[in-house]
């Protein structure tokens, strides 16, 4: 399996695997979206014959829409297939994600939201990638879910 950064080509089978692993789904257009915003920050693993396997998609969020943050990137979504789960490839596009936040857009910090209940992914966010949570938003998925708004810092401190 290769990491690698997302091309546009690649962002149909980003979709499918985002349909077969989550309940959080995206049309085209914000798949697009992303990749022509900020392309740096959208990586795929592909298997050896050619499948794509895991993906991450991030953003840098918007100026104007959280005034007083300080530059930040935030992970839309990450996921990997079954067949090819805990071989460490969720980290990987994790790293290559938050690195490019942090070298290329001058990231302080790297935010998203994850499930309560997501015992895998909040464990590679807590105990691998060094998130920390910084609140608990109430009923934030469609199905009445509690979300866990996690940040991990990106740059040393001055
Ligand atoms: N149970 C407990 N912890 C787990 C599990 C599991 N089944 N799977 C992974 N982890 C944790 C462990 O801490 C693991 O470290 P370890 O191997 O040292 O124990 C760490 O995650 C890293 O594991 P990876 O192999 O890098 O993770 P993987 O490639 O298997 O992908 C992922 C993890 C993305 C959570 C995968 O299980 C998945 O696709 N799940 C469904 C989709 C999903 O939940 N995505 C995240 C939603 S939140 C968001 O998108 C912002």
């Amino acid at each position: 399996v290769c990491i690698r950064q997302a091309t546009v080509d690649d962002l149909f089978a980003m979709q499918a695997c985002n349909l077969h692993n989550l309940p959080e789904n995206y049309q085209m257009k914000y798949y697009l979206y992303h990749a022509m915003s900020w392309p740096e920050l959208l990586y795929v693993a592909e298997s050896d014959d050619g499948k794509i396997v895991g993906y991450v998609m991030a953003k840098m969020e918007d100026e104007d829409t959280e005034k007083d943050e300080p530059i930040h990137g935030h992970i839309t979504s990450i996921s990997v297939l079954r067949s090819h789960r805990k071989l460490g490839i969720a980290t990987k596009l994790m790293r290559a994600s938050q690195f490019a936040m942090k070298t290329i857009y001058d990231a302080e910090y790297c935010s998203l939201h994850v499930r309560r209940g997501n015992r895998a992914a909040i464990s590679l966010y807590k105990d691998v990638l060094g998130f920390q949570v910084m609140k608990i938003d109430d009923k934030y998925y469609a199905d009445g879910e509690d979300a866990l708004d996690m940040r991990v810092y990106l740059q040393e401190k001055k």
